[in-house]
């Protein structure tokens, strides 16, 4: 079945309290409207529309990094959920096939639901995505009929008895997309909302004598996101389901609730996470490797059996080959370790390339920076480079060279060779003895 996916990302979110718009507040690193295209895209849709309002030109920008071949349409005044995916509609010209319509503040979604919905549409012309929810409140009723779904009812306009009914619409339709607009075109809003309710087609196109039917889900898949304390109990629960998930793949957590995954995260069998790591986007941790307490990864690669931190900072661009230590109070960004090469200690190393094996000593800054340019440190394989190192790039240092303690490296070392860059050093002859005599006098003298 060829799919195209409609996401509602056009309303202000008031309750966020924010000059952002709502779809672009972030849920493990990810804007919640980057979740619900995931979701979405499972279903390998033929064309993705997102239908934005507030802060158009952001959820745009948001949408197009995420996926560079979705349609963002507007819909410039917010008339109902209706008449926001009509918007859709130019974008869809010509399109045969599926419309599933999603809402950008509905993340959790699981594909293996949108699976089932797509399947009963093969015996229905309409399939909802509903729920049972133990405290009901303002969802929308699905109100059946027999097996057949009769219409869906809005909390405002809702009878007592219609109240009563525990199943509630999450917002997610699927029909074919010509039957979708033409339904909706029959949609009017005299309602208490005075909106253009989507959920009206249903009652529409039983009088047209098509089928309709729910595919049901838990009620925390098709969580909305409406305010901060929302947005919060959301982050919670990814990252629960994300801990779990890391567990069930084979990866020790040892306090699995101080550990913080980004939505990309990827972590390989048999590596130990250590407590109060976090990880920002863009992390792959290969298997067999061990992230101590305390490090923050973002950006990076981790090969196997490599050890990071603890206190360890990984930026993006940070490439970690096999058996890499990387540890306290170091930070990489944008530079490849090779195989087996240590920085351990209180480093800065950033846009730079060390060999295999070589081992970078306490305190050794890449200077990269000019103020206005980067620039590259390249250090070869089987050096060493002595503490309190600055490299003051562009520079580059041979292969089983040495740099001394302290020195501030500003010409390439060729391989082999031992740089010393700092003043030499001259011993006074018992000249400590008589400075601490005549300090001792004086502050004698005082007292
Ligand atoms: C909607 C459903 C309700 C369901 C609930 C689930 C309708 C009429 N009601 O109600 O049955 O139980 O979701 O959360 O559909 N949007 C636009 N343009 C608009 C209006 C809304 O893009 O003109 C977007 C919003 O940004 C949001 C989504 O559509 O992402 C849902 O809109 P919202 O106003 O939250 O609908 P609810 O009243 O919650
Ligand atoms: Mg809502």
């Amino acid at each position: 079945m060829t799919i195209a996916l409609i996401i509602l990302g056009a309303g202000m979110g008031t309750r966020m309290n924010s000059d952002q718009p709502k779809v672009l507040h972030p849920i493990a690193g990810a804007p919640m409207l980057v979740h619900a295209m995931k979701a979405g895209a499972s279903l390998d849709p033929a064309k993705t529309v997102i239908v934005a309002g507030h802060g158009a030109a952001a959820v745009e920008k948001a949408a197009l990094d995420f996926d560079p071949t979705a349609d963002v349409v507007i819909q410039s005044e917010q008339l109902g959920t209706a008449h926001a995916v009509a918007q859709a509609q130019p974008a869809l010209d010509g399109f045969d096939g599926d419309a599933l319509v999603l809402y950008g503040d509905t993340p959790f979604i699981r594909p293996e639901t949108l699976a089932a919905m797509t399947a009963a549409r093969l015996t229905h012309d309409i399939v909802v995505l509903g729920f049972e929810a133990d405290a009901p409140g303002r969802y929308g009723r699905l109100i059946m009929q027999d097996d057949q779904l009769a219409k869906i009812v809005e909390f405002k306009d809702a009878t007592d008895e219609e109240k009563s009914v525990n199943l509630c619409n999450s917002g997610v339709i699927a029909a074919d997309a010509s039957t979708l607009f033409d339904l909706i075109d029959a949609v009017g809003n005299d309602n208490a909302a005075g909106e253009y309710y989507l959920t009206d087609i249903v009652a529409i196109a039983r009088e047209r004598q098509l089928k309709a039917t729910v595919v049901r889900c838990t009620e925390a898949e098709t969580l909305g996101i409406n305010s901060r304390a929302e947005l919060s109990r959301a982050e919670a629960l990814f990252q629960s389901n994300a801990r779990t998930a890391a567990q069930a793949d084979g990866v020790t957590l040892t306090a699995p609730e101080t550990v913080f995954f980004a939505h990309d995260t990827v972590i390989g069998r048999d590596s130990v996470i250590e407590p109060n790591v976090v990880f920002g986007p863009g992390v792959t941790v290969e298997s067999n490797a061990t992230i101590r307490a305390f490090s923050h990864l973002e950006g990076c690669h981790v090969s196997r059996g490599a050890v990071v931190g603890p206190y360890a900072r990984l930026r993006p661009g940070a490439e970690l080959s096999e058996n890499v230590k990387v540890g306290n109070f170091v930070e990489i960004k944008n530079a490849q370790i090779a195989e087996g090469a240590k920085v351990n200690h209180l480093s800065y190393v950033g846009d730079a390339e060390i060999g295999a094996r070589s081992n970078i000593g306490a305190g050794t800054i890449t200077c990269n920076y000019d103020g206005v340019f980067k620039h590259k440190t390249t250090i070869g394989a089987d050096t060493f480079i002595g503490s309190n190192t600055m490299l003051v790039a562009p520079v580059t240092v041979g292969d089983a060279a040495m740099t001394a303690s302290g020195s501030v490296i500003t010409r390439d070392v060729p391989g082999g060779d031992l740089a010393v860059a700092r003043a030499k050093q001259e011993n006074k002859a018992g000249f400590a003895v008589r400075l601490f005599e005549k300090l001792k006098s004086r502050k004698a003298k005082r007292s």
